[in-house]
């Protein structure tokens, strides 16, 4: 059975459709990237999963279990934790503390019997455990106002892995990033994946960052699955090749 499985997902705002009719089925340990172009539904795709946006039609099930519909707090209870495509943090916050904030967020699964000390060690631990993977730990005291931007986009991710999911969903997570910055956080990335037998679904425009980081890939066009596979079929597909590599937003 996959961790996640989308059956006929659609969304649609008035008259557009944004997300059409997806299936999609991911492995448990498998990096799934979700590429296409700008508006192709990549961000609305995750809205949904995540429960930010109910569907239109279809269904999604989570190791088996329907969730389709459940608010986001649910769906965090259960295991799947995100990142935006542009950065969410409290700048005035150190990075640890907004850390600690995103693992609260599961307070109510997890950690529902613990009270006050117990709880604070705990999501203390989960914290600093997340921000030694992402080699944040140095600037672990740092108002996340004042990190760099690289920094800012790990602590994004810090913040989702301090939830403990077993899903987690980065939206573009080197958007805006130098390419320093970009073969910086890929490297981390790589390191933090291959530490432990996470499911991922990552969207992102660099086919680079895609190429280094994804098992499959699947290709999002107007909202509709348009290839799925392996990086290599994914490269060789002609359809793909003429509309999207090299010319990816
Ligand atoms: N909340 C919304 N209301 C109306 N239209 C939206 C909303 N969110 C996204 N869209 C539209 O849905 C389409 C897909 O957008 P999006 O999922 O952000 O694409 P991507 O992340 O692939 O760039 C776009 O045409 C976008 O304008
Ligand atoms: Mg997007």
């Amino acid at each position: 059975m996959p961790l996640l499985e989308c059956r006929g997902l659609s969304r649609r705002f008035g008259g557009l459709v944004a997300v059409d009719a997806v299936d999609l089925a991911i492995e448990r340990g498998e990096v799934r990237a979700v590429i296409g172009p700008n508006g192709a539904g990549k961000s609305t795709l995750f809205n949904v999963i995540t429960g930010v946006l109910p569907p239109s039609d279809g269904e999604i099930y989570f190791a088996g279990e329907r969730i389709t519909g459940l608010p986001v707090h649910r769906v965090i209870q259960k295991g799947v934790a995100r990142t935006f495509q542009l950065t969410h943090l409290f700048p005035a916050l150190s990075a640890r503390e907004n850390v600690r904030i995103a693992a609260q967020a599961r307070h109510a699964g997890r950690w529902r019997l613990l009270a006050g000390g117990a709880l604070f060690a705990a999501t203390g631990a989960a914290a600093d455990a997340a921000l030694e993977l992402m080699r944040l730990s140095d600037v672990a005291d740092v108002n996340a106002g004042l990190l760099s931007h690289g920094n800012q986009r790990l602590l994004e991710v810090a913040m989702a892995l301090a939830q403990r999911p077993r899903l987690l969903l980065l939206d573009e997570p080197t958007q805006g990033l130098s390419v320093e910055e970009t073969d910086q956080a890929v490297r981390i990335l790589r390191d933090m994946l291959g530490s432990g037998g996470l499911t991922v679904i990552l969207v992102e425009h660099d086919m680079e960052v895609v190429f280094r980081l994804a098992d499959k890939i699947t290709v999002l066009h107007r909202g509709r699955v348009i290839a799925d596979g392996t990086p290599d079929a994914v490269k060789a597909n002609t359809e793909v090749q003429s509309a999207y590599l090299g010319g990816l937003e």
